[in-house]
């Protein structure tokens, strides 16, 4: 941190002398003014961490510098130093935006302690408006999250490995985050200001896939009516994502090495090969070394690219990370589709945290969306959610309302039969569709108490959620 710049006003040099002492060797660096005037001109050249003023100055004064301070920098902070007999005025100061006032003839350590508190708070500030700014970029599409440990240590390795130029091999479930690895590991680099290319592999066709990466000289096969970069040229200096690496062809896959050993390009038709300066990242759902192992991934290429591992875990290993994921993708579905602000109920978020998502981030982020846009009121709620009733009454979904004080075990007991009972029906209920005598049969109860305990429960009415499938 570097040291703190205060600004000392007072119209009677000894004094000046004496704070400019005594702050110095506690380690700031100090200006002084003669008056308010100066004051304000000094204020113009250089950014001050805190000012400390006189009140009784010829001139613009210290209340009228206060004043003039808080119009144009309101969170430069300001402490006004007085005589005693005019302890009123400091409390005026201080009613007119002071930070706070040290009286005359003050100590050395009062004074530390007041600039100190002050130049907290401005910290305080400036690492408010910080995170305030951190958070309007978090919700942008950038934006990586997860508080489980594990995604703590994929983001400390991301850290890392941005620094460097090593290739890094990004695998995990199909929407786990892979794409949003590599992007933040661009991001957080020192090519962040460079281009960052992303191609997905098996999304191009294989006879353009030389010409796409590559790029052509004009006349190098027929349709090539004209020269064209490729994609490997527009990532020069920057990175270059190889998404779903997996799938591309042997052929492809013998370039690609060259490209990587030797940082060299020839266009397709060309006979002169240009350097290029690359950072390679690549992701895949599949085994490597299972296709390594059936001979459809060459293993020197594989070697090449693995030379750092990124896994991300699948949801299903960090349900911690689903509350943070959720709030925050609900954010994005109202800000994207224009909805009035929304919010989700704890027992949302509880059923949310209770399902295994095979889609895994993906999956919820549609769910979450799709919640957003159809549920009507303000709190989206467990009946907003494509959950079946079974998976409601999962043992995260149970609560059991038993007030403190009731010590009764068989009132207690009684509480705990009545949610299960309740739990039980809805299920027997739904697995015959609704059918209420063949639901009686499952429960082993007569067709009578199935109707008393349906009206008791007030279940009669409910539809069936459709089966839950991500
Ligand atoms: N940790 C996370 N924080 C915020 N959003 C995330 C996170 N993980 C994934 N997402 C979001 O989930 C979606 C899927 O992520 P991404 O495309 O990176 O997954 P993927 O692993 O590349 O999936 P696939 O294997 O299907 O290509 C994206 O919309 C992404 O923004
Ligand atoms: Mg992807």
């Amino acid at each position: 941190m570097r040291q703190p710049l205060i600004l000392i006003v007072d119209d009677e040099e000894h004094i000046r002398k004496i704070m400019s002492i005594m702050l110095g060797k506690k380690g700031y660096a100090c200006r002084l003014a003669a008056s308010g005037e100066e004051a304000l001109g000094a204020i113009k050249k250089e950014s001050f961490d805190a000012v400390l003023t006189d009140l009784n100055m010829p001139g613009l004064d210290g209340l009228g510098l206060l004043a003039r301070i808080k119009e144009t920098d309101p969170e430069l902070e300001v402490i006004v130093v007085t005589a005693f007999a005019t302890i009123e005025t400091a409390i005026l100061a201080m009613k007119a935006g002071a930070y706070d006032y040290i009286a005359k003839p003050f100590n050395e350590d009062e004074m530390v302690l007041v600039l100190e508190k002050a130049l907290e708070r401005g910290r305080l500030l400036a690492e408010n408006q910080r995170l305030k700014r951190e958070m309007g970029e978090r919700l942008d599409s950038g934006s990586f999250l997860g508080s489980s440990q594990a995604m703590k240590n994929v983001f400390a390795l991301i850290a890392k490995v941005a620094e460097v130029k090593a290739t890094v091999l990004i695998t995990g479930e199909s929407g786990t985050g892979k794409e949003l690895a590599a992007q933040s590991i661009h991001r957080n680099g020192p090519r962040r200001d460079k281009p960052f290319v992303a191609v997905n592999c098996g999304a191009i066709p294989a006879n353009l896939l030389e010409s796409e990466f590559f790029g052509h000289v004009r006349g190098a096969f027929t349709g090539a009516d004209r020269a064209k970069e490729g994609l490997l040229a527009e990532a020069d200096g920057g990175t270059l994502f190889l998404d779903e690496v997996a799938e591309l062809p042997l052929e492809m896959q013998v370039k690609f090495l060259r490209v990587l050993q030797e940082e060299e390009i020839r266009r397709v038709g060309d006979n002169v090969s240009r350097k290029v300066d690359l950072r390679v990242l690549a992701a895949t759902n599949r085994n490597l070394t299972e296709e390594v192992a059936s001979g459809r991934f060459r293993e020197d290429l594989y070697y090449r690219l693995n030379v750092i591992r990124l896994n991300l875990p699948p949801l299903r290993e960090r349900p911690e990370d689903i509350p943070i994921l959720a709030v925050h993708f609900l954010a994005q579905a109202v800000q994207k589709n224009q909805l009035p602000p929304k919010t989700l109920s704890p027992a949302a978020l509880r059923v949310l945290s209770a399902q295994t998502y095979s889609g895994n981030v993906r999956a919820l982020k549609n769910i979450i969306e799709q919640a957003a846009i159809m549920s009507d009121g303000e709190t989206i709620g467990p009946k907003d959610l494509p959950f079946s009733s079974d998976a409601i009454e999962s043992p995260a979904g149970l609560v059991l309302k038993i007030p403190e004080d009731w010590l009764d075990l068989k009132v207690a007991t009684q509480e705990v039969i009545k949610t299960l009972e309740e739990i039980l029906l809805k299920r027997a209920l739904s697995l015959k569709n609704g059918n209420q005598s063949q639901a009686a049969k499952v429960l082993g109860i007569s067709r009578r108490s199935i109707i008393t305990k349906v009206q008791t429960y007030g279940l009669g009415s409910k539809r069936k959620a459709p089966p839950f499938k991500p």
